[in-house]
């Protein structure tokens, strides 16, 4: 290379980088304005994830404001952490969970039942007082926990009830599997594609091989919370998660051009996830600069 277009290349780079740090900033911002009525959503911003309870955080968002809570609460006493020893999935949470809940929304919760934890059981009983029960979907996972003496344990769970049972948004258009061609379709199906079933089977779990992406002991996969959010919400719509850990749901939000509100107790969690937002902002940022230079 000569001087010269070393120097041209240098003079391309730097300006690439500060092009990089105002798109970054710039996507940021956008998705907090993303909801265009304002960014606030009562006294809560748009797009941050609050180190707080969440019980204290949800007091601060307004009546029906929320189009859809998709949340992974302790299991009680399955990891030996400190925030898993004792039941935080109250009455009064599932009440505060509801208050913000707008009619036409749905409420998931990731749950198991097995010999240390019957999570399932006890969120059900709590659940079924205040909303109306519609599912349960079985996550079947790729690799098991084993027992001495016992069946290989590969499944988790996830709880699906609504606020309304008239007015809950399904996104037709959302309920099939666009990687998954008609072959072994149900009957009736009318699309090119085979429609999600409530067992889910293509999801792998987050460290398998990849453990440099694994954040958090609990950590759920993007791909499980897309799919939840892609269901019941639209574009620049609002996410609740109470329990955001390393940031999974709030990755799955801005990845699918939705807001979202979040609270963690842990401020070593809040930070990793958002460091994982930051990365995400910078991949589309990227992105956005090889469209603009192409
Ligand atoms: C099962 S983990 C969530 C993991 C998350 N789905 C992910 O993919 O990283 C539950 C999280 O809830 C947090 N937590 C427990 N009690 C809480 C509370 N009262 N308010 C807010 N967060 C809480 C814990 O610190 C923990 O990180």
């Amino acid at each position: 290379m000569t001087n010269r277009s070393l120097r041209s290349t240098i003079r391309t780079d730097s300006c690439r980088t500060v092009r990089h740090a105002v798109v970054i900033t710039a996507y940021l911002k956008s998705r907090r304005r993303a909801n265009n009525m304002a960014e606030l959503l009562g006294e809560i911003e748009l797009n941050r994830i609050y180190q707080r309870d969440c019980i204290e955080g949800m007091r601060m968002i307004p009546d029906e404001s929320v189009d859809l809570v998709a949340t992974d609460p302790p299991y009680v006493n399955v990891v030996g952490e400190d925030w898993d020893k004792e039941n935080v999935f109250t009455d009064e949470l599932v009440s505060e969970m509801r208050r913000v809940l707008k009619p036409s929304g749905s409420i998931y919760v990731w749950c198991g039942i097995g010999e240390k934890s019957r999570s399932l059981v006890d969120f059900i009983q709590i659940l079924d007082k205040q909303l109306n029960f519609k599912d349960l979907i079985t996550w079947k996972k790729q690799r098991g926990i084993g027992m001495r003496k016992g069946w290989l344990y590969t499944r988790e769970e996830c709880l699906w009830y609504v606020k309304d049972n008239k007015k809950f948004i399904w996104r037709r258009d959302n309920q099939y599997n666009k990687e998954d061609k008609r072959a072994f379709s149900l009957p009736n199906n009318k699309s090119d594609y085979k429609r999600w079933t409530n067992i889910w089977t293509d999801v792998k779990e987050v460290a398998g091989g990849m453990k440099s992406a694994q954040y958090h002991p609990t950590q759920k996969p993007v791909e499980l919370m897309e799919r939840i959010i892609n269901l019941h919400t639209y574009e620049n719509e609002v996410v609740l998660d109470c329990f955001m850990g390393s940031g999974t749901t709030a990755v799955a939000a801005l990845r699918t051009n939705r807001n979202f509100v979040g609270f963690e107790l842990e401020p070593e969690y809040v930070q990793i996830a958002n460091q994982r937002l930051e990365s995400l902002a910078d991949t589309e940022a990227e992105r956005k600069l090889t469209e603009e230079d192409e």
